[in-house]
């Protein structure tokens, strides 16, 4: 089974309660969650590979590390992982960036696939998945399915509210997918929706609704 790990790093749980306030506005509900995905991406990224390479400093040679292999994919899922991207940019500026649109059906609450876009060589890169919200975990696994299908082998999810029955969904469907959030909420309502959570976090990115 996928590790699940709650990133309660105190700069990550206190933008996260910024956030989760009704009355923050567009721009700094933008702002905070591209905060709080720098912050993760801190976290998340522990465990890339690295290798040596022989370098010169101005005193000599030197045998040092540099990180390996061919460069990490943020993958948002559309629209509201969009809002994640260039926080993890500032950190790790050489990434590709792989898009998947996705959207919910509001009344069956099923994942609509409409758009993924992949750079190439998935086999041999690390991907990260992001979305702020994890709540049935419907559009995760098809999204982690989009990746598989197109060769990925190492992949995580990255969100900032998870909802239990989300975990679960994904970790059943796959066990091979470590999840990160910066908060593991209590449970879904009747239409889906996690509570606490932060409400539509791509209405509050965008400013729609
Ligand atoms: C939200 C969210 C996730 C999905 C989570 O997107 O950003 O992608 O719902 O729900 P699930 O775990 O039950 O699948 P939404 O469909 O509202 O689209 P949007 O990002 O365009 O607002
Ligand atoms: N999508 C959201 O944006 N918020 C939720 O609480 C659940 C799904």
């Amino acid at each position: 089974m996928g590790k699940f790990t709650v990133l309660d790093h105190p700069l990550i749980q206190h933008k996260l309660t910024i956030i989760r306030d009704k009355n923050c506005g567009t721009r700094e509900f933008r702002q905070c969650v591209n905060e709080i995905a720098e912050l993760m991406a801190y976290e998340v990224s522990r465990e890339m590979p690295l290798e040596d390479v022989e370098i010169e400093t101005p005193m000599g040679k030197a045998v040092t590390k540099r990180l390996a292999g061919k460069k990490v994919v943020v993958v948002p899922i559309l629209r509201a992982g969009l809002g994640m991207v260039d926080g993890i940019l500032e950190l790790i500026p050489a990434a590709k960036v792989g898009h998947i649109g996705m959207y919910r059906d509001e009344t069956t609450m099923q994942p609509h696939e409409y758009f993924v876009k992949m750079p190439d060589g998935l086999e041999e890169r690390e991907m990260f998945i992001v979305d702020p919200m994890l709540a049935t975990g419907g559009s995760a696994v098809m999204a982690v399915d989009a990746l598989k299908k197109r060769g990925a082998r190492s992949i995580k999810f990255v969100c900032l509210v998870a909802a239990p029955e989300g975990v679960k969904v994904l970790q059943e469907a796959h066990p091979d997918i470590d999840i990160y959030a910066a908060a593991l909420d209590d449970h879904l309502d009747e239409n889906s929706y996690i509570v606490p959570g932060l409400g539509d976090a791509g209405d509050r990115l965008f400013g729609t609704k």
